[in-house]
């Protein structure tokens, strides 16, 4: 199974690059906050062409200028720099192929490369040990260690050997402000929610059904498990206290018209949403990706997708 993780020495500056991923079974709550141990177990697909690229080299005193919130970078490059034994001090930048708002998670990628990063610069290969420990910067960034299928059990994170491996990801973009919940937020509220006792107790049957599906190349009936995933997801959002919201009504009918494309047309993408507004749509092939997206362009030529 492949590292999803690249990395080249240029001089004395370490450059490494890691990938993002989203979820087909969704991490979402927390049984330990503090060991960052989730809730259930989750499976995700890895976003290769959506990459953070992180560059490391000695300073003076820790410098870090990344496009997200430093200080989360900041704390976790000691907690990293302490796990490592680094004790020089480095200048880190962090830096996406991707656009911010463009609906990809970037916590994801830029927790996996920055661990990756410390990890060679001291020295180390990067094993399950580090692989686990960037859950603690952020939990799905564990999960971009790996090409392909990925699965994050309560104590460890493994690649899947799947058919399917070579998806095509776009995303349709409905919102680009930030988000009034972070994810980080939404794993604590969902325990509040009715609901969440049963998701936990259901969501693991529901992650076999899915890699079975998968394992059988039934790519409808995986479409149709991903689904009523994101929906349960999204279900325990408006049924928290305080319940909260992302799926607004313009969410809600474009992602009905992609699932009736699929519907009337036999094929077509899987569909689903993180902790946000914004559509993920994944592909068997580049052809169906293409044959979508002009009957969509048709329809809503106006939205933007990012692919
Ligand atoms: C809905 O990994 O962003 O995207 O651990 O607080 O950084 P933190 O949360 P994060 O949560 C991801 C939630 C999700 C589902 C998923 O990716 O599994």
């Amino acid at each position: 199974m492949q590292s999803a993780i690249k990395s080249e020495w240029l001089g004395e500056t370490l450059r490494v690059s890691a990938p993002s991923n989203i979820a087909l079974i969704k991490y979402m709550g927390l049984e330990n906050a503090e060991e960052k141990l989730p809730a259930n177990t989750s499976l995700s697909y890895t976003l290769e062409h959506a990459r953070t690229l992180i560059e490391v080299k000695s300073a003076c005193a820790d410098k870090v200028d990344v496009p997200m919130g430093s200080a989360r970078f900041l704390n976790f490059v000691k907690k990293l720099k302490a796990e490592l034994l680094i004790t020089e001090s480095l200048s880190i930048t962090s830096s996406n192929n991707f656009p911010t708002a463009c609906g990809i998670a970037s916590s994801a990628a830029s927790f996996a490369g920055l661990t990756a990063a410390l990890t060679l610069w001291s020295g180390k290969k990067i094993e399950q040990d580090m692989v686990y420990f960037s859950r603690l910067g952020s939990g799905s960034a564990c999960r971009s260690f790996y090409t392909g299928f990925v699965e994050w059990q309560k104590y460890a994170v493994k690649p899947i050997a799947l058919p399917f491996n070579d998806l095509r990801h776009a995303v349709i973009l409905l919102d680009k402000s930030p988000k009034a919940i972070s994810s980080s937020t939404a794993h604590k509220l969902v325990a509040t929610s009715p609901l969440f006792k049963a998701r936990i107790k259901n969501v693991e049957s529901r992650l076999n059904e899915l890699k079975i599906a998968i394992s059988n190349k039934n790519w409808q009936e995986a479409g149709e498990i991903i689904k009523a995933e994101y929906l349960e997801m999204h279900a325990l959002f408006s049924s928290a206290n305080p319940s909260f919201n992302y799926r607004t009504s313009l969410c809600v009918e474009v992602e009905r018209w992609c699932c009736d494309f699929v519907r009337l047309h036999g094929f077509g993408p899987w569909v689903t949403l993180d902790a946000g507004p914004n559509i993920h749509l994944i592909f068997r092939s580049n052809s169906e990706k293409q044959d979508f997206l002009t009957e969509f362009n048709n329809k809503y030529g106006h939205l933007e997708v990012y692919q």
